[in-house]
């Protein structure tokens, strides 16, 4: 099956700095479009459907009306480009190759909402996209895209780069406001929401990289072109990234609802050595593990709920039949133990205790109500959490015991089975 590149459609094919190859290309139109009209991009987004793609999925014309209706002297567009989450590698794939892509989306966002200053705040791990970005700023701000006066229009939007501290929980967008402005970076409580009160209490647009380079195209080429790929309620493409024991690892681009099992055979080349297919890992490090048996899912945000499954940011880790489950749980729950700010108890002690109890179902030391409360842990983690990370952190292991049973009622002499 054949890649649909929308979003990839430049890269490696223009000089990722220059805004000239950009224009070439067919770049910066959606800006002037919307240069033009101002008042109908909050529109054009609520009809094209585009629904974040950072994890949560939230409708982008509806978080932008948020903003567009909170008057203020000052809003800010922040771009996520933390892409913390084990297992994706898409946003680093469009700075590197398409960034003014990204600078548009955010101009346009800046023109939709009345933002003059908008921030990338990127991981610190991506220290080598640095020069790339600031060079196609300065390359953008020469040509008159963004800055002051973009296009002689009397609109002023700043791109301003933000470089995190390597802490994946500045990838929730309130913690990341925190570290922005200079605080350590837990999240903050909600309501307020970023929209009405974000960045130093200002009215502040955050979205994902790829959900921005979403947004010229959509103001070029219309809702209508947008809505006619992906699903209904998840319209346009999805970079998906495929990692684990898969033959071709990478990043590839269909439409939202591509069959989880072409994404597996026919793009990633299966397992290596021919081996078989046990599980797969959707979402990312806090994504549900699910039976290999469940392959025939189409990949979009509902379909991916319906089956106990999440479509996140995309990301699909396979994982084949001479993996540990428990190894591959224990390796995530000590993610989120080292990553966990501790702000909150649910998370701090929970992922402490959830890590306990695995140990136990390794070592073969577990007892049948070691079971019961781990899952009231995870469970009342769920519900009780601060943020997303403590929230979602116990669902790879309540879904591996929901899943995978007979591998959590283990005695000593069957350990390092699957
Ligand atoms: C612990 C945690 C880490 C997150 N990391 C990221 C990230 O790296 N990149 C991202 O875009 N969103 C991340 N998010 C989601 C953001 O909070 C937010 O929903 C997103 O940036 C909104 O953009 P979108 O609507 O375009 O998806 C994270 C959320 C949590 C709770
Ligand atoms: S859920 Fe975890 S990461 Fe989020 S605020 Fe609480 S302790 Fe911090």
């Amino acid at each position: 099956m054949e890649e649909t590149r929308i979003l990839l459609k430049n890269i490696g094919k223009i000089n990722p700095v220059s805004s000239a190859d950009y224009v070439a290309a067919g770049g910066y139109k959606g800006l002037k479009k919307a240069i033009s009209n101002p008042e109908a991009i909050v529109d054009i987004m609520k009809d094209s459907g585009l629904r974040g793609r950072g994890g949560a999925g939230f409708p982008v014309g509806l978080k932008w009306s948020f903003t567009k209706g909170t008057p203020s002297d000052q809003k800010y567009i922040i771009c996520n480009a933390d892409e913390g989450e084990p297992g994706t590698n898409k946003d680093r794939i469009l700075m590197s190759g398409d960034p003014h892509s990204l600078f548009e989306g955010m101009a346009i966002a800046g023109v939709a909402v009345g933002a003059t200053k908008g921030f990338i705040y990127l991981r610190a791990e991506y220290p080598y996209l640095l020069p790339i970005l600031n060079d196609a700023i300065k390359d953008a701000e020469a040509a008159g895209f963004i800055g002051k006066n973009i296009l002689g229009s009397n609109l002023d939007f700043e791109i301003e780069i933000r470089s995190g501290a390597g802490a994946y929980i500045c990838g929730d967008e309130t913690a990341l406001m925190e570290s922005i402005e200079g605080k350590r970076g837990e999240p903050r409580y909600k309501p307020p929401f970023p929209g009405v009160s974000g960045l130093w209490g200002k009215p502040t647009i955050i979205n994902n990289v790829e959900t921005l380079c979403n947004v010229p195209q959509i103001i070029d080429k219309g809702a209508e072109w947008f809505r006619s790929i992906g699903t209904e309620s998840c319209p346009g493409t999805k970079l998906f990234t495929l990692s684990g024991n898969i033959n071709n690892p990478g990043v590839y681009e269909f439409p939202m609802g591509v069959n989880m099992r072409t994404l597996f055979k026919e793009v990633g080349g299966g397992c290596p050595g021919g081996k078989k297919l046990f599980a797969v890992q959707t979402g990312g490090a806090s994504g549900a593990i699910i039976n290999a048996e469940m392959l025939d899912m189409p990949m979009d945000i509902e379909c991916c709920a319906k089956a106990g499954a999440v479509l996140g940011a995309g990301d699909l880790m396979f994982i084949d039949e001479s993996i540990n489950i428990i190894d591959v749980v224990e390796n995530l729950i000590e993610f989120f133990v080292e990553e966990s700010c501790g702000k909150c108890t649910p998370c701090r002690e929970g992922n402490t205790r959830l890590l306990e109890f695995v140990h136990k179902f390794k070592d073969g030391t577990a007892r049948e109500d070691d079971l019961e409360r781990l899952i009231e842990i995870g469970s009342f983690m769920q519900v009780s959490s601060l943020c997303g990370l403590g929230q979602a952190s116990p669902v790879p292991v309540l879904s591996a015991i929901k899943n995978f049973p007979d591998k959590f009622i283990v005695k000593s002499d069957e350990r390092g089975q699957n």
